[in-house]
């Protein structure tokens, strides 16, 4: 996909990926809309970027999470792709774990953005690509984290079966799977204290390799073992 023109509403601007995220398609000459939840960050976020059309949204509200796309659509005249950035963490022993934080964990990290990206499914046009961020621990779930780490292993398998169920239209599905950053994420926590966490990757080229993978169609980004992260365009098709 090419960024530059390309119309791009990102969920979770708000956040400080989603918000780097935002910026970086601006500066490569997409038009964007953004969405997220605290409304000061939001309008500020929107005004930063020359004014664009920005909209709240709440995870547990996800009715509304399924229209974004189509109010992103509306206001920048068609839709070429949906980021989402959404997400919390919470760490503890999973029997220490009150069931509304595992609700409150899959409701962010899996229920909310499947709805922002079920609802795009259905715009017409339909956009081209489709992209979450998803967390190394959907693949390697770590102690501490079980609800955080099965919720993130929720949405990755969502991209998948889409990505299989959309091959014949040729949408691409991303799934970022990116490992621990420095951005303040796990102190923002919805319970429990983080467990000493791995080195951080730097922000900046974790979200220029993300950009990156968008304009080149990479299906998904992992960590390369040197502390970056490395696209890929290529996934073994589930059976
Ligand atoms: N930082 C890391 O180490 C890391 C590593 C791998 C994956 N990730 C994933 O990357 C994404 C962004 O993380 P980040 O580091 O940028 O953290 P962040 O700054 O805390 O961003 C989190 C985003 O999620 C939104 N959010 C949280 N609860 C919500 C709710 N109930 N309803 C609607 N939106 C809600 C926040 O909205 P408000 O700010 O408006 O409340 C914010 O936009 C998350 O999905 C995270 O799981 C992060």
């Amino acid at each position: 996909m090419l960024l530059d023109g390309s119309r791009v509403l990102v969920a979770g601007a708000t956040g400080v990926i989603g918000a780097a995220v935002a910026s970086g398609l601006v500066e490569r000459g997409a038009r964007v809309a953004v969405a997220g939840r605290n409304p000061t960050r939001l309008a500020q976020h929107a005004a930063d970027l020359g004014g664009v059309p920005a909209s709240r949204i709440d995870a547990y509200d996800l009715d509304g999470c399924a229209d974004l796309a189509h109010w992103a659509a509306d206001r920048l005249g068609g839709l070429d792709a949906v980021v989402v950035t959404i997400g919390v963490a919470a760490f503890g022993p999973a029997d220490t774990q009150p069931e509304p934080v595992t609700e409150h964990v899959f409701t962010v990290n899996a229920l909310a953005p499947i709805a922002v990206l079920r609802g795009a499914l259905a715009v017409r046009p339909t956009p081209g690509t489709l992209a979450a961020v998803t967390g190394v621990v959907a693949e390697r779930p770590q102690r501490q984290m079980a609800a955080y780490s099965s919720a993130k292993a929720a949405l990755s398998g969502w991209l998948t079966a889409v990505r299989a169920e959309r091959r014949s239209q040729g949408t691409v599905v991303l799934d970022a799977r990116l490992p621990h950053l420095d951005t303040g994420f796990a102190d923002r926590a919805v319970a429990g204290t983080p467990p000493p966490l791995p080195r951080p990757v730097p922000l900046d080229e974790t979200v220029d390799a993300l950009l990156e993978a968008l304009e080149s169609d990479a299906v998904l980004l992992a960590p390369n073992g040197t502390g970056g992260v490395t696209a890929d365009h290529r996934l073994p098709q589930p059976h």
